[in-house]
C-alpha cells in the first residue's frame, strides 16, 4: 500500500531522512517509531505530498507521490503534527468547508459528516464552536477531517501528543477501529503507545531505518542478550563472586533485602546461566527462592538502537 526506495531528504546540509525504503502492507495498524528529530515528520509529510524530497521515490496506493500527488492527496488523510483548525468555525461548518475543498457534492458532504462524526465520537459537538473543544476532543476533529474522503491510507502524525490518559486510550481504541477499515500509518516517539497499537514497527533514528517487524518480533530479536536474576540468601559478596566466575558471564549486579540477595547476571549473548547458578547455589547450602530469565523489553532494544544510530551521525 506505501512503497518507499531510497527517500532522502536534505535541509541544507542537515541530512533529515538518510536514503530510506520500507514497505507498508495493505490493513492494519504500522507505527513509525524514533526519537525527536528522527526524521518522522519529514517523512509522513513526503507521503502525504506537503514537500518533496530530495531523491529517492515512494508510491501510496500505486501512486507516485511526486508525479501523481493529485491521486495520492485522494487516498490519503493526513493528520498533521499540530492541527490547523479554525477555532471560531462549528465542528459541522468546519468539516463541512473541508469536503467542499475536496470537490464533495452538498449531499456527499452531508452523508461524510454524519459517518465522520457517528465514528469519531463527535455526535453532541457538531455544533459547538472548535475553539471550545478540549485538545482530545480537536483532535477527533482532525481525524474525522482527515477520513472524509474515506481514504485507503491514513498517516497520522503523533496522534496522541498533548492528549491526557484518558483521551490517549480513546483515541488509541478510535485508531486501531480505523485500522479495520484503512491501511494507517502513525508515528510516535513513545514506544509503548506503538507497542499497544501497532501491528508491526517501523524504527527510525538519525534519519535511518534500524529495525522492523511486530513488537513481538523486534522482542524476539533482542532477548538473546536476555538476563538471568535469582534470589538467594547467603553472604552477598561470595553470591556477587561466585556468580561473576561461572564461565561466560560478563556482569553481575547485585543488591541485598532482609538477608536476601538479589543478583542479575548477563552472559554472553545465547549463553543460559540459570544450570550453572543453581548448582552453584546448591554446592554452597544457599537457599534459592527465584530463578528466572528476564525477557528484554522492546524499551531495552529503542534505546539500545537508537543510540547507536545517533553515535553514528555524530561521528
Ligand atoms: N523545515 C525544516 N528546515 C530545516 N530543518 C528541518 C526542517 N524540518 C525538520 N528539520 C530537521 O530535520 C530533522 C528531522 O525532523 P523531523 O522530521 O521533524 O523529525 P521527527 O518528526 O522525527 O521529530 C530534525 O533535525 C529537524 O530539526
Ligand atoms: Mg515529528
Amino acid at each position: 500500500m506505501i512503497q518507499v526506495r531510497n527517500l532522502t531528504k536534505r535541509y541544507g546540509s542537515l541530512l533529515a531522512v538518510d536514503n530510506i525504503s520500507f514497505d507498508v502492507e495493505r490493513g492494519g495498524v504500522v507505527g513509525f517509531l524514533g526519537p525527536n528529530g528522527a526524521g518522522k515528520t519529514t517523512t509522513l509529510r513526503i507521503l502525504s505530498c506537503y514537500h518533496p524530497a530530495t531523491s529517492g521515490s515512494a508510491s501510496v496506493a500505486g501512486f507516485d507521490v511526486f508525479k501523481n500527488s493529485m491521486e495520492v492527496r485522494r487516498r490519503v488523510g493526513y493528520l498533521p503534527e499540530s492541527t490547523p483548525l479554525y477555532s471560531e468555525m462549528r465542528v459541522r461548518e468546519y468539516l463541512n468547508f473541508r469536503g467542499k475543498l475536496r470537490g464533495m457534492s452538498h449531499p456527499q458532504r452531508v452523508d461524510a459528516i454524519r459517518r465522520v462524526t457517528d465514528r469519531c465520537w463527535l455526535g453532541e459537538f457538531v455544533d459547538r464552536p472548535i475553539g471550545q473543544l478540549s485538545k482530545g476532543m480537536r483532535q477527533r476533529v482532525g481525524l474525522a477531517d482527515a477520513i472524509m474522503h474515506d481514504p485507503e491510507v491514513l498517516i497520522l502524525d503523533e496522534p496522541t501528543i498533548g492528549l491526557d490518559p484518558t483521551q490517549i486510550r480513546e483515541t488509541r481504541n478510535l485508531i486501531k477501529e480505523l485500522g479495520e477499515r484503512h491501511t494507517v500509518l502513525l508515528s510516535s516517539h513513545i514506544l509503548s503507545e506503538v507497542e499497544q497499537t501497532c501491528d508491526r514497527t517501523i524504527i527510525i533514528a538519525a534519519g535511518r531505518i534500524v529495525a522492523s517487524g511486530s513488537p513481538q518480533d523486534l522482542r524476539n530479536r533482542f532477548s538473546t542478550q536476555a538476563r538471568v536474576v535469582a534470589e538467594v540468601r547467603g553472604p552477598q559478596q561470595e553470591v556477587e563472586s561466585g556468580a561473576r566466575g561461572l564461565p561466560g558471564v560478563q556482569k553481575v549486579e547485585s543488591s541485598s533485602n532482609n538477608g536476601w540477595v538479589r543478583v542479575a547476571v548477563d552472559a554472553k549473548p545465547d549463553l543460559d546461566v540459570r544450570e550453572d547458578l543453581y548448582r552453584l547455589t546448591a554446592a554452597k547450602g544457599w537457599t534459592l527462592r527465584e530463578l528466572r530469565r528476564e525477557g528484554a523489553t522492546l524499551e531495552d532494544f529503542f534505546v539500545q538502537v537508537t543510540a547507536e544510530q545517533q553515535k553514528q551521525r555524530t561521528k
